[in-house]
């Protein structure tokens, strides 16, 4: 048989902790593939796509900065990638031709589900209007939820999602915080409280004890977002969990097994990692 390849682009990539995932999950199934880091400049993200046919590769993650930027260079694209507008998964079938897939409104569902998070009627706020916040916005609308709190730094961009999603989401302040009231998940899509970036200073009063907070930044693990709703005894869920499912379906389009998101698989990724 011969060795399926897959892998990483990105600029920079040498961080992606994928390859540890997927290499995890080769072994784990016997299976006789590679999943690789691939760095690529933006400016090349095109050729580099094209090239992956000859290379003997079955498809790619793509990570900052290409999800958006290879929506053109995709013959076709499934409703999730068009819909968010970004590709996080692209399979190359045996026509040479690349399809775009948006595995990451998958992870961000299943992680939040897993963590304990119930859809009902009340509204679900949402912090960043970038593409992080798309993504959580499709899953959430998709879960059921038909009332999203949003607020953003730059009001503009929430408002053109608030126009693009129209009827499902609500604008608020960036600084209001009356908009916590009666909500029953808190979602930080900023990169606010990631390593290397300023913290997220939220004020949590106004959140309902028996709201879930969930933070798609996931390192570090526990974001002051997180340890602050903990402390306050609020249900939190971190953010790795959306990274280990959204590689489930790109695993199995690539190699054609769907891996099981373990405690095991868990604990051995984030070992040393974080
Ligand atoms: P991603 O694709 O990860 O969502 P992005 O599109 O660059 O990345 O979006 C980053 C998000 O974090 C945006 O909502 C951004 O707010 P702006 O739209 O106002 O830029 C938010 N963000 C980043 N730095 C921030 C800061 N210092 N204060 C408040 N919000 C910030």
């Amino acid at each position: 048989m011969t060795l399926r390849r897959a892998g990483i682009m990105g600029w920079p990539v040498s961080h992606s902790l994928s390859p540890k995932l997927h290499d995890f999950w080769l072994k784990q199934y016997g299976i006789e593939g590679s999943y690789e880091f691939l760095p690529v400049e933006p400016e090349n993200l095109q050729t580099a796509l094209v090239k992956l046919v000859d290379q003997g590769f079955v498809g790619v993650n793509l990570t900052v900065p290409h999800k958006e930027r290879a929506l053109p260079f995709m013959a076709k694209l499934d409703p999730l990638a068009q819909r968010v507008r970004a590709v996080n998964t692209v399979t190359l079938h045996e026509d040479g031709l690349l399809y775009g897939l948006n595995t990451d409104v998958f992870g961000f569902c299943q992680n939040i589900l897993e963590g304990g998070y119930k859809p009902d009627r009340n509204p679900v706020a949402l912090l960043g209007a970038g593409g992080a916040a798309r993504s959580a916005i499709v899953a959430l609308i998709d879960l059921g939820v038909d009332k999203i709190h949003l607020t953003n730094r730059t009001l503009t961009k929430a408002q053109s999602l608030a126009e693009e999603f129209s009827g499902k989401v609500k604008i608020f302040a960036w600084d209001d915080r009356d908009f916590l009231k009666h909500i029953s998940l808190l979602v930080n899509a900023t990169s606010l409280g990631m390593k290397g970036q300023p913290s997220l200073a939220f004020d949590l009063t106004n959140l309902p004890l028996d709201a879930f907070v969930t933070d798609m930044v996931y390192a570090p693990l526990e974001t002051m977002l997180l340890k602050e709703a903990r402390e306050r005894g609020c249900r939190t869920i971190d953010g790795f969990g959306m990274l280990l499912h959204q590689a489930r379906p790109a695993f199995k389009a690539f190699f054609g097994v769907d891996p099981l998101v373990t405690k095991i698989v868990r604990s051995y990724v984030l070992e040393t990692s974080l």
